[in-house]
């Protein structure tokens, strides 16, 4: 039987793939996570007594950790999506994301590299999740491709890129499977409420403040994390080794068009009149919520994915377009009010992070 082993799958993507893979392939599941601030069991609850799922708590930056998780579970695949992934978390304090995305990917692969020499390669892949924000920034034309070269701009994108690179070299210099994937902005469930989405969903909810960057210009390609995941599914099967495939929706929106959907979607799933914490303010609709916030420092302005490769080469396809994912995540975030509150029961209250700028 193939064994899995997902990093990171407490966490908003990795909890989604791991549903994913119990329902569609007869693996075995096997979860290496931290618990950091953004991973939680209870994103995890309802498969916890799957006969094919086992969670590990542990730390990917830790070799004895994963020397001993590759040898309790003999994983005939690696899925790792295990990282720090907050952009504005990155400019307070780049030093973790270093630790886990650029140590920890490399403890990995090393890992994976020291198994396969004993035990031979077999079917196994490595699959390496990442981000199409280790391009940089794209002005008002063209699509980030396979072959856009590196240029990453934030603390987070930058330890990505690492993280690729070492990724890359460990296929090249020793044949290790590797598969890469750079996907453009996810939204869905089990999302930290730090997230865009998340957040204004929730404020938007309780009648706060739906806080804006600069100018709400910047734009995003959003993919419904579904999709995401079966893309990362359909790499894992059938990406060739040494290989990376660009992942988007091909659903270019501006910050201030997605809040401004999210408010319309809201509308229509709990409508502001019979929202108490609208009507005590006497607010009648959700955009008056909206309130512009200082610029991210180094805000990317612009990210737009061509996947024409995934599509032709992995018959990847989403099946979410951007109406019905919203509608989707919408009724998710209202519907699940316990998992919104215990991922919260942390420090994090949703409290503006990231504005320290150039010194
Ligand atoms: N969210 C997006 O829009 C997006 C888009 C493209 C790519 N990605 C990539 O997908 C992956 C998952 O992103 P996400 O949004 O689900 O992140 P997330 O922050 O929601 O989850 C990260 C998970 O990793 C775990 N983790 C962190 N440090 C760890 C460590 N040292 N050891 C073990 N576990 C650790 C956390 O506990 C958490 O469960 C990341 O690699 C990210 O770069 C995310």
């Amino acid at each position: 039987m193939q064994t899995l082993l997902v990093t990171g799958g407490a966490g908003f993507i990795g909890a989604n793939f791991v549903r994913l893979a119990l329902a569609e392939t007869p693996a075995r599941v096997v979860v290496l996570d931290r618990l950091t601030y953004a991973g939680n069991l209870q994103s995890l609850a309802d498969v916890s007594n799957h006969e094919r799922f086992e969670f590990v708590k542990g730390d990917i930056a830790d070799r004895a950790t994963v020397d001993r998780v590759f040898a309790d579970h003999a994983p005939t695949g690696v899925v790792h999506f295990a990282a720090e992934s907050h952009v504005d978390r990155s400019i307070e304090g780049p030093e973790e994301f270093v630790r886990t995305n650029v140590l920890g990917t490399f403890q990995l692969l090393d890992a994976a590299r020291a198994r396969l020499s004993s035990a031979g390669s077999g079917e196994f892949r490595f699959l390496h999740v990442s981000t199409d924000e280790v391009f940089g920034s794209l002005g008002p034309e063209g699509f980030f491709s396979e072959t856009t070269p590196y240029a990453p701009n934030s603390p987070y994108s930058a330890s990505k890129a690492g993280a690729d690179h070492l990724a890359r070299a460990y296929f090249h210099t020793y044949g290790l499977p590797v598969v890469t994937t750079n996907c453009s902005n996810n939204y869905g469930p089990y999302q930290f409420p730090e997230k865009l989405l998340p957040l204004m969903i929730l404020n938007a909810r309780e009648g706060k403040p739906l806080p804006i960057y600069g100018d709400g210009a910047n734009v995003r390609d959003w993919l419904f994390v579904e999709d995401h995941c079966r893309g990362v599914l359909r790499a894992l099967e059938n990406g060739a080794p040494g290989e990376c495939y660009t992942l988007g929706g091909s659903n270019e929106r501006t910050n201030l068009e997605m809040v401004d959907a999210l408010c319309a979607e809201l509308e229509r799933a709990l409508p502001a009149a019979q929202n108490p914490a609208l009507v005590r303010q006497g607010i009648e609709d959700y955009t008056a919520l909206k309130t512009f916030v200082p610029d991210r420092p180094g805000h990317d302005r612009r990210y737009a994915i061509d996947a024409s490769k995934a599509r032709r080469e992995l018959e990847w396809e989403p099946r979410y377009d951007l109406e019905s994912g919203l509608a989707a995540t919408v009724r998710w975030y209202l519907d699940h009010t316990e998992w919104c509150e215990a991922v919260q029961s942390g420090s994090y209250r949703r409290e503006r992070l990231g504005l320290e700028g150039p010194r």
